[in-house]
C-alpha cells in the first residue's frame, strides 16, 4: 500500500491532521493499535481553546460541538475560603474557552473521517517505522496474522506518550526534558448537576481539587492524591467527603453527590522530547510532548501542533514549499513550551508539595499577588485560553 503520509495513531492528533489533510486533498492512511471502540472509551479532559474550537469549525467537526459544548468566558481560582473569579474575555479583549470532551471532539472526527472515505486501519498491531532519514519512508504492521507494508512520503507520529516514532529517532539524537511530579489526580465522572457554572481550581493546605463538567447533568471532579496511590481506596464517599474538604464552604454546601460512574487515577508529568522532527518523520501531540492537566493544555498542544504540520505539508504538496517542514520543530516547541511553564506554574500553585514553611509562605504571597494584580489576572487568563498560534 501506498500514501503521502503515514499517520501513526487515531487520537484526536491522528484523525484532526488526518482530516485537515484530506481537506486540502493530501492522501493519509492512519495506523491505529486499537479498536475504535477502545480510542472511544477514554476518559479525557475537556477545555479547547479558541484556536482549536475554530481548527474543528473549519475541518467541518464544529457542529456538535458548537451544539452541546458551553462557551465559558472565566473559571475560578479557590484557595481555603477565597474564590478568584478569573474573566478570561475582560483580560483578553473577548476570548473564552469551549467546555466539551475530548472523547466528543474524537467521535465527531471519526465521523468526518468516515464521511470522507478516510482510510483508518485499526487493530494495527506491532507497527513499526522504517528508513524515517530517507526520501522513501514505510510503515510495517501486522493485521489478521499478515503483515503489510505502507510506502509514504512522511510519517506523521501521533501515537501518544507510548508509541513507537519518538523510539524512530536514534538515542544520541533524542534530547528528553522531564519532571515526574510525586502526585496524581484521582478523577470520578458523575451523572450529577456541576456544583457550579464555571471550572473551579482549589489550591488547599489538604491538596489540590478541580470542579468541571461535561453538561449540566454530567460533572467532572478530581482530587490530588499521592502517586503510588490505588482507586480501591477510594469509595464514593470518601471522594466526596476529601473533595468537599478542599472547597470553600459555600461551594462545598452545593455540592450534589452520587455514584461515580467512571473512577481512575492519572499521573502527572511534564515532558518535552526534543527535536519533534527526524527525517521524514514529525511527531506530533503527547509523542512528542505532556504537560500536567492542570493548565488544561494537552489536546490544545496536540492542536496547535498539527496546525503547523498539517499547514507545512499542505504548503509543500501545493507548493513544492518546505519552509513550513524546515521550521515546524522550532515553531512548534516554541509554543509547547510556553504552555508547559504555564502547566508547570499553575500544578506547582496549586498542589501540596512535601515543601519549606517558606515555600508554603510564598505560595501564599503568589495567590494574594494574583487576587490584587490584573496583569497576574491577565498572564493567567491569556495563557488558558491560548496564546497566539503565530
Ligand atoms: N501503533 C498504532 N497506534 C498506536 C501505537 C502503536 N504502537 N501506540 C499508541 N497508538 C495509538 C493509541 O492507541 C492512541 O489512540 O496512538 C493514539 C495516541 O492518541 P493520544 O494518546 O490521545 O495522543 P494525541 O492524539 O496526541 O492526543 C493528545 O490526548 O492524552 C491526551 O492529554 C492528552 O489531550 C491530550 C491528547
Ligand atoms: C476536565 O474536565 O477533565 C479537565 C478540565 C480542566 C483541566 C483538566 C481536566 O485543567
Amino acid at each position: 500500500m501506498k500514501t503521502q503520509v503515514a499517520i501513526i495513531g487515531a487520537g484526536p492528533s491522528g484523525l484532526l491532521l488526518s482530516q485537515r489533510l484530506h481537506l486540502a486533498g493530501v492522501e493519509t492512511v492512519v495506523l491505529e493499535r486499537h479498536s475504535r471502540d477502545h480510542v472511544l472509551s477514554r476518559i479525557r479532559a475537556g477545555v479547547l481553546e479558541q484556536g482549536l474550537a475554530d481548527m474543528l469549525r473549519a475541518a467541518g467537526v464544529g457542529d456538535r460541538m458548537d451544539a452541546e459544548g458551553e462557551i465559558h468566558d472565566g473559571c475560578e481560582i479557590a484557595f481555603e475560603d477565597n474564590r478568584l473569579r478569573i474573566d478570561f474575555a475582560e483580560l483578553t479583549g473577548g476570548k473564552t474557552v469551549m467546555v466539551y470532551g475530548q472523547t466528543e471532539v474524537t467521535r465527531d472526527l471519526y465521523k468526518a473521517r468516515d464521511a470522507m472515505g478516510g482510510t483508518i486501519i485499526h487493530n494495527a498491531e506491532n507497527v513499526a517505522l522504517h528508513d524515517v532519514d530517507s526520501d522513501s519512508p514505510y510503515v510495517t504492521y501486522e493485521k489478521d496474522g499478515e503483515t503489510h507494508r505502507l510506502d509514504c512520503e512522511f510519517i506523521a507520529g501521533c501515537d501518544g506518550f507510548h508509541g513507537p516514532s519518538r523510539k524512530a529517532i536514534p538515542a544520541d539524537r533524542l534530547k528528553v526534558f522531564e519532571k515526574v511530579y510525586p502526585f496524581g489526580w484521582l478523577g470520578i465522572l458523575s451523572e450529577t448537576p456541576p456544583v457550579s457554572e464555571e471550572l473551579i481550581y482549589s489550591g488547599h493546605p489538604r491538596g489540590f481539587a478541580l470542579c468541571s463538567l461535561r453538561s449540566r447533568v454530567l460533572s467532572r471532579y478530581y482530587v490530588q492524591v499521592p502517586a503510588d496511590e490505588k482507586v480501591d481506596n477510594w469509595s464514593d464517599d470518601r471522594f466526596w467527603e476529601e473533595l468537599k474538604s478542599r472547597l470553600p464552604s459555600d461551594v462545598a454546601a452545593d455540592l450534589v453527590t452520587g455514584p461515580s460512574i467512571e473512577k481512575s487515577i492519572a499521573p502527572l508529568r511534564s515532558f518535552v522530547a526534543e527535536p519533534l522532527r527526524y527525517g521524514r518523520m514529525f511527531l506530533v501531540g503527547d509523542a512528542g510532548h505532556i504537560v500536567p492537566p492542570t493548565g488544561a493544555k494537552g489536546l490544545n498542544l496536540a492542536a496547535s501542533d498539527v496546525f503547523y504540520l498539517s499547514n507545512a505539508l499542505i504548503d509543500y504538496y501545493r507548493a513544492d514549499d518546505e519552509t513550513g517542514i524546515e521550521h515546524y520543530a522550532e515553531k512548534a516547541l516554541r509554543r509547547i513550551w510556553l504552555a508547559e511553564r504555564f502547566s508547570w506554574w499553575m500544578t506547582t500553585l496549586l498542589h501540596k508539595f512535601d515543601e519549606e514553611a517558606f515555600d508554603v509562605r510564598v505560595k501564599r504571597a503568589e495567590l494574594d499577588h494574583l487576587v490584587h494584580s490584573r496583569a497576574a489576572q491577565t498572564a493567567l487568563a491569556e495563557n488558558y485560553v491560548g496564546l497566539p498560534y503565530d
